[in-house]
C-alpha cells in the first residue's frame, strides 16, 4: 500500500498527523503501508514556486492512494490565480483523472444535537453525494477577464460537459446506489441539475436517464439544484445518492455537511476509473485556527477509512477505523466544533490519540 501523504496548508499538517498515527498502528500490526510525504498548495509554492510541484504529481501518480490535508492560506491570496494553492488541488484531481468525488453525509447519533436542524429532521441521516470532479465550469474553456470595446471589463467562464463525462460518473452513481441498497433493497439516485435553464444540464439529464436503463433496480429521480438546496434542509432523509456536476456538488456538499453537525466530520474520496483515489476531508485549511491544536481531525481519519474501503478493498479495516471514531464520540470526547454547551473540549492531538486508543481496544 503505497500512500502519498500531502499535508498541505493551514490545519492540514496537524490533522494529517492524526491520520498517520492510525496508519502507524496498522503498520505495526503488519499492514504493508509505505508512506511518502510531498508538498502541495501553498506549501508547494513555498517549496518550489508551484502549488503542484512536478515531484508531487509524480509521487501521486506512482502511489496507490493519496491522503491530502487541505490547501490555502491568507499569505497566498494576492498571487496570480495559476499560483494559488487551490490550483494545486484542481490540477492533482485533473492530473490523476479523479472524476468521481464521494462525499458521504452521515449523522452520528452521538452528534445529533450538534446539528442546527431539529433531531427528527436529521436523525438517521445517511446521504452519499457523488460530485463529478474533473469537468464543468471548473475546467471549461474559454474563461477569463476581457476588456470590451467600451472599456468595461467582463468576466466569463464556460460550463461544459461531454456525453462520456456524464455517463461515466452516472455509472458510478448507480453502482453506489446498488451497493448501498444491498441484496433486496431499492437504491435511489437523485440527479441534480438546472435543466430548466442550462443546456449543459439538459444533456446531463438526457444522458443520466439513458444510463439509468442499465440499472433497473435503482430508482432515478431528477431535481433542479435550487430545489435540491431547499429540500436538503427541509427533508434531507428523502435522499440516498445525489448525483451532480462539479459546481452544484461543491455547493450542495458544504450544505449537507452542516446536517451532520460539523464540516469537521465529513470525509471524501475522489476516484478514477480503477479505484485509485485521493482522500481528503471536505473542509478547508482553516488558517485562522492553524497550529492551535483545536481542529477536528475526524474527517481526515474517516477519509483514511474510505481509502481502506475503496482503494484497498479492506472493508474490515475501514469499519474498524469508523467504529473507533464512533467509540471515541461515545466516550464524550469532542473537539470544539462538535462540542455541546458544557462539554469538555479536547485538542486535535488528544482526539487522534483517543481514536488510536479505541483502535487498540
Ligand atoms: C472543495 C473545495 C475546492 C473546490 C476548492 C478549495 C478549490 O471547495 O473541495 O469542495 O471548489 O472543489
Ligand atoms: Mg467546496
Amino acid at each position: 500500500m503505497k500512500i502519498a501523504i500531502l499535508p498541505g496548508d493551514g490545519i492540514g499538517p496537524e490533522i494529517i498527523a492524526q491520520a498517520v498515527k492510525v496508519l502507524e498502528v496498522l503498520r505495526r500490526e503488519g499492514l504493508p503501508v509505505e508512506l511518502e510525504y510531498a508538498p502541495i498548495g501553498g506549501a508547494g509554492y513555498d517549496a518550489s514556486g508551484d502549488p503542484l510541484p512536478d515531484a508531487t504529481l509524480n509521487l501521486a501518480q506512482q502511489s496507490d492512494a493519496v491522503l491530502l490535508g487541505a490547501v490555502g492560506g491568507y499569505q497566498y491570496d494576492a498571487l496570480p490565480r495559476s499560483l494559488r494553492p487551490e490550483q494545486g488541488l484542481l490540477r492533482i484531481r485533473k492530473g490523476l483523472n479523479l472524476f468521481a468525488n464521494l462525499r458521504p453525509a452521515q449523522l452520528y447519533p452521538e452528534l445529533a444535537n450538534a446539528s442546527p436542524l431539529r433531531l427528527e429532521v436529521v436523525s438517521g441521516l445517511d446521504i452519499m453525494i457523488l460530485r463529478e470532479l474533473t469537468g464543468d465550469i471548473y475546467f471549461g474553456q474559454p474563461r477569463g477577464i476581457r476588456t470590451l470595446d467600451n472599456g468595461e471589463r467582463q468576466g466569463f467562464d464556460t460550463m461544459v460537459y461531454s456525453e462520456s463525462e456524464i455517463a461515466r460518473v452516472a455509472h458510478v452513481g448507480f453502482q453506489i446506489a446498488m451497493k448501498r441498497a444491498g441484496e433486496n433493497g431499492v437504491g435511489k439516485v437523485c440527479s441534480v441539475d438546472k435543466a430548466n435553464v442550462l443546456d449543459t444540464s439538459m444533456l446531463w439529464r438526457e444522458i443520466v436517464t439513458e444510463v439509468a436503463k442499465e440499472y433497473p433496480a435503482v430508482e432515478l429521480s431528477h431535481m433542479y439544484v435550487d430545489n435540491a438546496a431547499m429540500q436538503l434542509v427541509r427533508a434531507p432523509k428523502q435522499f440516498d445518492v445525489i448525483l451532480t456536476g462539479n459546481i452544484f456538488g461543491d455547493i450542495l456538499s458544504d450544505e449537507a455537511s452542516m446536517l451532520t453537525g460539523s464540516i469537521g466530520m465529513l470525509p471524501s474520496a475522489s476516484l478514477d476509473a480503477n479505484n485509485k483515489g485521493l482522500y481528503e476531508p471536505c473542509h478547508g485549511s482553516a488558517p485562522d485556527i492553524a497550529r492551535k491544536n483545536i481542529a477536528n481531525p475526524l474527517a481526515t481519519i474517516l477519509s483514511l477509512a474510505m481509502m481502506m474501503r475503496y482503494t484497498f478493498a479492506r472493508v474490515d479495516i475501514a469499519q474498524r477505523i469508523e467504529s473507533s471514531v464512533r467509540k471515541t464520540l461515545q466516550r464524550g470526547l469532542r473537539t470544539a466544533d462538535i462540542a455541546e454547551a458544557g462539554m469538555e473540549k479536547i485538542g486535535t492531538d488528544a482526539m487522534g490519540d483517543a481514536v488510536v486508543a479505541a483502535l487498540l481496544n
